[in-house]
């Protein structure tokens, strides 16, 4: 059914209206198994398939599929100069990452870029999964060799949501703001998330396999399925072309990782508070068993979440951080 419903999706982002004779014929099925599939697609996706009366079947918002030329096109100065070496564009994988992993011990450059339109087992923080649908978001791991061991990967994390949400501001996105350790919010909301992954010798030479997925266009839906508030790009600036976004974040990203690795995190702690989701908030950090409270008061030049607890000031390295309700 994806690999079928992603066909016809290919067939129909032209922007033409096309009958379900025509489709069927592109997909090796009948007219009324093009019918069903567009109900299924309605109704599972929320996709807004619009049928015109007699004459078949056209997007009502078509929007490009992912497309590795076209990202290379759209890439600007300095991510270009840096350049990924290989862009891949998959269409439904098991999960980007993984595919990432896999490539990195076959060899795979550094810099590699793997994206797909769908995931079956996206994987989230934590070992939660990341809820992956056909249409519209964006999947993309990038693949990092690291050498000089863990101290080398100090602040990777916080500095790849920097690198996002820096891209993001350049797309027009006014209200970005980032919770610690990584993710994505407008509004209290997650917009995106990142997953950083480690293959190879920690102490040595490591590929480590950056992994970001952005809702870009979420139906109702599709949001409700997710256990936890969530948006989508197209809520807040128009989007007309993924290639052109996901252009602009590699840009943003090569550029932040050639820096991170000249000079690590502290240069990075001024321009996390630019987008500090936290800052200033009244925070539960948990370890385990223990529960922290404290006051936000930014993140310290090797990137630990710093908390004003009754017992002085408490840097964070590890564990889950939520806002406390007022
Ligand atoms: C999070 O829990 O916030 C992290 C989510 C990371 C999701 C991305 S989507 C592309 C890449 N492939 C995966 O399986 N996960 C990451």
């Amino acid at each position: 059914m994806i690999q079928q419903a992603l066909k016809l999706l290919a067939l129909l982002s032209d922007n033409n209206v096309h009958s379900g004779v025509e489709l069927g014929g592109q997909l090796g099925v009948s007219r009324a198994a093009v019918w069903k599939l567009v109900q299924k697609m309605q109704q599972q996706y929320g996709v807004d398939i619009t049928s015109v009366n007699g004459l078949g079947y056209c997007l009502a918002n078509p929007l490009p599929l992912l497309d590795a030329e076209q990202i290379r096109r759209f890439m600007t100065a300095p991510g270009e100069q840096l350049g990924c070496s290989e862009i891949t564009v998959l269409d439904s994988v098991d999960s980007t990452n993984e595919v990432a992993l896999r490539n990195a011990t076959k060899g795979s450059p550094n810099l590699s870029v793997w994206l797909a339109e769908h995931q079956t087992s996206g994987r989230g923080r934590r070992g939660k999964s990341w809820y992956s649908p056909m249409l519209g978001n964006i999947y993309c791991s990038l693949l990092w060799r690291v050498t000089g061991g863990a101290p080398a990967l100090e602040g990777l994390s916080l500095v790849v949501g920097i690198a996002l949400a820096e891209g993001l501001s350049v797309l027009g996105l006014r209200n970005i703001q980032l919770k610690w350790p990584n993710d994505l919010w407008v509004n209290d909301k997650k917009l995106g998330g990142i997953l950083i992954e480690v293959a190879g010798d920690p102490y040595e030479e490591c590929a480590t396999v950056i992994g970001f997925g952005i809702n870009i266009r979420m139906s109702p839906q599709m949001t409700s399925i997710v256990d936890q508030a969530v948006t989508s790009l197209d809520q807040y600036i128009e989007i007309d072309d993924r290639n052109r976004i996901v252009a602009v974040l590699l840009s943003t990203m090569c550029a932040a990782l050639d820096e991170h690795k000249r000079f690590g995190f502290s240069r990075f702690s001024e321009r996390w508070r630019a987008f500090d989701a936290m800052l200033g908030r009244s925070v539960n950090a948990v370890a385990g068993e223990s529960v922290t409270t404290g006051m936000c008061v930014g993140v310290s030049s090797r990137g630990a979440l710093l908390l004003e607890t009754r017992d002085g000031l408490l840097e964070v390295y590890s564990g889950e951080v939520s806002v406390r309700p007022n």
